[in-house]
């Protein structure tokens, strides 16, 4: 198989073709197994470990993402010809150079960057002295340890409130503190650089705080050139009106309205460019997703296309809601897309998006994301009409005694996601809505707002 120009592809000249492993086990990967397995490109794909929506449409394997060796052996034995990374935690712990730097691996391309470009998203110090070299507009912060607390707590009262502190290192998304007052930062700041968070807050970023609204932009890069995905807004907070406690996500939605064509190109100009010829300048070997979290400060309303987008994060992994409406509005086929990024040609390859709207309604566990039980039967998914199902935390139960088929229960805080298109977003949530009522387990929660407020 060739792109049509000459250029060999990993999938067509192995011994088999497009053999994919794709690795993760949420909603993300869910969605983009669905997206992977439409491509024609695709003639097998395993899922590594999945839930039980992504054994609708390829096949489980019991291997965990961080099981180097164990991937190692299923990839060779199943003549794997790519493998694409879901979550950040393999990508971080170097799973790209594992594969390049192994003699029986090194021609298997793994869509992720390498252990120095995840960095990006392990790092919140390196994520931001990368910024300041490249000039990539964020807030104006400084980086503490224990050995300078006095200097961190010194600097904090040159702020305004709310304070934010970030722990350097991975945290599960929870190492990020707001906090209303100085006395409240200042405590934070010293458990934190305590080790509460363990080594990942051994260093602490102390930033400005930044107001505004917040837009989740994806590219996917060969390390030369890049594509510009369809952007999305999440909702993070547990409850309506953005109130509670911070999740993995509630819901998203595609597009985003204050992203403009002006807005983007303010966003690729100012932030997607140098971010991409930075890693370059920088020898950092980056080939994979790049999640831009942006936020645009200062557009005084809703304004389109007013505002200056401002980098809050990088991730080196697709978004999680983000991705289960992403996949919906990218018209192209994501496998040559990989393909680009996999020999060095994405620059050749289109990208088209679809026009209608998409988003997502996320169905969660009672408690979540506080304590919450698992195991509880699901009910309604096959009732469903004119959405997408993307399981996110499921699993399958070994069948009741006297019923011959298993049963689909839940298995994470985060349990279903409801995908729709729609003319436009109205159109598509009352899809997602009306499905989200139909899917039943016990303590089923989930955002009645989604959307609400573009
Ligand atoms: P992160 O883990 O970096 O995504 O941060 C979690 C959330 O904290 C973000 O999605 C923002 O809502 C918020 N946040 C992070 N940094 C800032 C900042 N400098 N100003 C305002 N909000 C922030
Ligand atoms: N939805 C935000 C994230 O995936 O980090």
């Amino acid at each position: 198989m060739t792109n049509g120009k000459g250029t060999p592809s990993p999938l067509g000249e192995g011994r088999g073709e497009g053999r994919i492993l794709l690795l993760g086990s949420g909603g993300r990967e869910h969605a983009l197994a669905w997206k992977i397995s439409q491509s024609d490109k695709c003639e097998k794909l395993y899922i590594a470990p999945g839930n039980a929506g992504t054994a609708a449409v390829g096949e489980n394997v019991n291997i965990k993402v961080n099981d180097f060796e164990a991937i190692k052996m299923f990839a060779l034995r199943n003549r794997i010809q790519m493998v694409v990374v879901g979550p950040e935690d393999p990508l971080v712990n170097g799973i790209s150079d594992y594969f390049k730097n192994d003699p029986e691996l090194k021609d298997i391309p793994v869509i992720g960057p390498s252990k120095q470009g995840a960095v990006l998203e392990g790092s919140k110090d390196f994520a931001k002295g990368f910024m300041q070299r490249h000039g990539i507009p964020t807030a104006a912060y400084r980086t503490f340890t224990r050995e300078t607390l006095a200097e961190g707590k010194a600097f904090l009262r040159t702020l305004q409130p709310p304070y934010v502190l970030k722990a350097d290192g991975l945290c599960a998304g929870k190492g990020v503190l707001i906090l209303p007052t100085l006395e409240e930062a200042e405590r934070e700041l010293e458990e934190m650089l305590g080790g509460m968070f363990g080594g990942a807050s051994s260093r602490v970023v102390i930033e400005e705080f930044l107001d505004g609204i917040e837009c989740s932009v994806f590219v996917l890069t060969d390390g030369k050139s890049y594509k510009i995905l369809p952007e999305a807004k999440d909702y993070k907070r547990i409850g309506e009106g953005d109130t509670g406690l911070n999740t993995g996500g509630m819901g998203s939605v595609s597009p985003v309205p204050f992203a403009t064509k002006e807005w983007m190109q303010k966003v690729e100009d100012r932030i997607i460019r140098p971010t991409v010829e930075g890693l370059k300048a920088e020898g950092i070997d980056y080939k994979g997703f790049i999640f831009f979290g942006l936020i645009n400060t200062g557009a005084g309303g809703k304004e389109q296309g007013a505002g200056e987008p401002k980098v809050i994060e990088y991730n080196v992994r697709m978004g999680d809601p983000e991705t289960e409406t992403v996949m919906l509005r990218l018209k192209s086929d994501i496998v040559d897309l990989f393909e680009g990024v996999a020999t060095g040609t994405l620059a050749e390859r289109k990208v088209e998006f679809d026009e209608r709207a998409a988003v997502c309604v996320m169905l969660v566990s009672g408690g979540y994301p506080g304590h919450y039980e698992k195991g509880f039967p699901i009910t309604g998914v096959e009732d469903v009409w004119g959405s997408i199902v993307f399981h996110a935390g499921t699993a399958f139960a070994p069948p009741l005694e006297g019923t011959g088929e298993a049963q689909l229960v839940t298995n994470g805080g985060r349990v279903i996601a409801v995908s729709s298109y729609g003319k436009d977003k109205e159109e598509a949530l009352q899809k997602s809505f009306a499905n989200a009522k139909l899917i039943q387990f016990q303590g089923k929660n989930f955002r009645r707002d989604i959307g609400a407020d573009l």
